[in-house]
C-alpha cells in the first residue's frame, strides 16, 4: 500500500511569482506526476535550464523532465488555444509532447473567447476600482463553472459534433449579453466553432479522467507533485478579496482541484520570496514605492511573466506569510530570490500589523488596507551570494535573516534559492529528496 505522505505540494505564500516554477522543476526529477490543480493561463512559471528559459502558463513544470506525466487537473480553467501555443513553442525547442507526457482533465472548465472579452469589459467598467487581472478570462470562466448553465468542460473536446452544438447554444446567450448589456458587436459563433473543432482534433487524445489516474498513482505509491498557481494571498476565500483570483490556490485546493483525498497533499512546500511583490491592484502594507522598491525590481527583474507588467515591490511581510503558511499546513519553506537582497545596508522584516492604533494578535486579510507594518531591522550583506554552493557558504548576516524568517513565519527553511538556475538551489533543513 502506498505511503500517501510521499507526495509533494508546492504553493506560493504571497501574491504569486514566488519562484514556484523553479522549485517544482527542482523537485520533479523524483516524481512520476506533476499536476496543476488551480488557476489557468494567468500563471506564468519560469524554469531556467542552463541558458534556456521556459515560461509555462498552463503546462505543468514537470514537462521538462523525461518520465513525468503532467496533469492539468479539474480545478484548472483550461484554455485550449493557449495550451496549443505552449506545446508548439516547446516542440520548436525539441520537446515534443503527446498523451504519454500530458493529460487534461475532462472535468476542467474550458476558457472560451467570450470569457476573455468579458474579463476586459468588466475591468473597463470598474475603472479606477479595477482588479488588474491578467485578462486571461479567468474570473468569467470560473463564474460560468459555478453557474453551470453556460459552462463548457474540456471533456466536450472529445466529441466535435456535440461541442459545436454546445458552443452555438452558449454563444447565443453570450451574444445577447454582449449586445444588450455592453452594446458590443456580437461574436462570430461559427468562427469559434471552427476554432474549437480544430482544438478538439489536436487535444482530444489527451483529455481523460485525470482524477482516476492520480488516485491510482497514489494507491500504487507513485509520487505526485501538486504544482500550485498564484499565491495564497490571491486565494478566492482567504486572500485580499476582491483583489484576488477566482480559485482555491492554497494546499486546501489540491483535493477538490485534482480529485484526490486530502491526505494525498503530502509534504507541503511553501515558496516564499525573500521580499514581497504584487502585480495588479489591492492592499500591500509593506510596499516600497521608492528607491528600495526600484532596487528590488531591478535586481529581481520583477516584471510579470504573463503580462510583462512591472511588479510592485516591498519588504518581506512575514506576518502575512505566517498566516498563509498556517492556512496550508506548510512543512517547510523554500526561500527564493535570496540573492536579490545583496547590497542593501539593512533589511526590514514585517513581524506584525497595527490596525487603528492596535497591534493585531491574529492576521486578518480584510484589515490589510488599513494595516501599518511593524518592522524589525536586520543587518544586510554586501557579498554576491549567487555563487554559494551550500548554506554554510552564506555570509553571517544572510544566515541571520533566514533564521529570523523561520521564527516569524513559524516554519523551517528547507531550501534557499540564490539564482534562477537549477544549480543555485541550496539544501538547508529540507526533508525532501531529489534536489539537484
Ligand atoms: P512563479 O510564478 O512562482 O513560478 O514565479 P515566476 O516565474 O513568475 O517569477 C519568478 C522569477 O524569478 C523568474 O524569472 C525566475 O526565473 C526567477 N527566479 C526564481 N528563483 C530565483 C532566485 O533564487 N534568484 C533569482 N535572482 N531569480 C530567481
Ligand atoms: P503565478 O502562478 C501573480 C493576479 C493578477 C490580479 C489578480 C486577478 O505566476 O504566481 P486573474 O487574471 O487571476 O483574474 O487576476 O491575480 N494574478 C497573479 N499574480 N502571479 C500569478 O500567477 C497570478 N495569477 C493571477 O495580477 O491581480
Ligand atoms: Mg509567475
Amino acid at each position: 500500500m502506498a505511503n500517501k505522505s510521499e507526495n509533494f505540494t508546492v504553493i506560493g505564500l504571497q501574491w504569486g511569482d514566488e519562484g514556484k516554477g523553479k522549485i517544482v522543476d527542482a523537485l520533479a526529477n523524483v516524481c512520476r506526476y506533476v499536476a496543476r490543480f488551480c488557476g489557468g493561463a494567468n500563471a506564468g512559471h519560469t524554469v531556467t535550464v542552463g541558458t534556456e528559459k521556459f515560461a509555462l502558463h498552463l503546462i505543468p513544470c514537470g514537462i521538462l523532465h523525461d518520465g513525468v506525466l503532467n496533469v492539468v487537473g479539474n480545478g484548472v480553467v483550461f484554455d485550449p488555444g493557449e495550451a496549443l501555443e505552449e506545446l508548439d513553442a516547446l516542440a520548436e525547442r525539441g520537446i515534443s509532447v503527446g498523451p504519454d507526457k500530458l493529460r487534461v482533465s475532462s472535468a476542467a472548465q474550458m476558457v472560451m473567447p467570450w470569457h476573455k472579452l468579458f474579463d476586459g469589459l468588466s475591468e473597463t467598467a470598474l475603472g479606477k476600482a479595477k482588479i488588474g487581472t491578467t485578462a486571461r478570462g479567468i474570473g468569467p470562466c470560473y463564474a460560468d463553472k459555478a453557474s453551470r448553465s453556460v459552462g463548457i468542460r474540456a471533456g466536450a473536446l472529445k466529441d466535435a459534433d456535440s461541442l459545436a452544438q454546445r458552443i452555438r447554444q452558449v454563444g447565443q446567450v453570450k451574444n445577447r449579453i454582449l449586445s444588450a448589456v455592453y452594446g458590443q458587436d456580437e461574436l462570430d459563433i461559427e468562427a469559434i466553432v471552427r476554432e474549437y473543432t480544430e482544438y478538439s482534433r489536436k487535444l482530444a487524445p489527451m483529455v481523460c479522467n485525470t482524477g482516476a489516474i492520480l488516485r491510482n498513482a497514489t494507491a500504487a505509491g507513485e509520487r505526485i507533485l501538486f504544482e500550485g498557481g498564484q499565491g495564497s494571498l490571491l486565494d478566492i476565500d482567504h486572500g485580499t478579496y476582491p483583489f484576488v483570483t477566482s480559485s482555491s490556490v492554497t494546499a486546501c485546493g489540491v483535493s477538490p482541484g485534482a480529485g484526490v483525498p486530502p491526505v494525498a497533499v503530502g509534504r507541503v512546500v511553501g515558496v516564499l520570496k525573500a521580499y514581497t511583490t504584487r502585480v495588479g491592484a489591492g492592499p500591500f502594507p509593506t510596499e516600497q514605492n521608492n528607491e528600495i522598491g526600484q532596487y528590488l525590481r531591478d535586481r529581481g527583474n520583477e516584471y510579470g511573466t504573463t503580462t510583462g507588467r512591472p511588479r510592485r515591490c516591498g519588504h518581506l511581510d512575514a506576518f502575512a506569510a505566517r498566516y498563509t503558511a498556517a492556512l496550508s499546513g506548510v512543512d517547510e519553506l523554500a526561500l527564493t530570490l535570496f540573492d536579490v537582497l545583496s547590497g542593501l545596508d539593512e533589511l526590514k522584516i514585517c513581524r506584525g500589523y497595527r490596525v487603528d492604533g492596535r497591534e493585531q494578535d491574529t492576521f486578518d486579510p480584510d484589515c490589510m488596507d488599513r494595516a501599518e507594518p511593524i518592522y524589525e531591522t536586520l543587518p544586510g550583506w554586501q557579498e554576491d551570494i549567487s555563487g554559494c554552493k551550500s548554506f554554510e557558504d552564506l555570509p553571517q548576516a544572510a544566515k541571520g535573516y533566514v533564521q529570523r524568517v523561520e521564527e516569524v513565519v513559524g516554519c523551517p527553511v528547507g531550501i534557499v534559492s540564490v539564482g534562477k538556475e537549477r544549480s543555485q538551489t541550496l539544501r538547508h533543513k529540507t526533508s525532501l529528496p531529489g534536489l539537484q
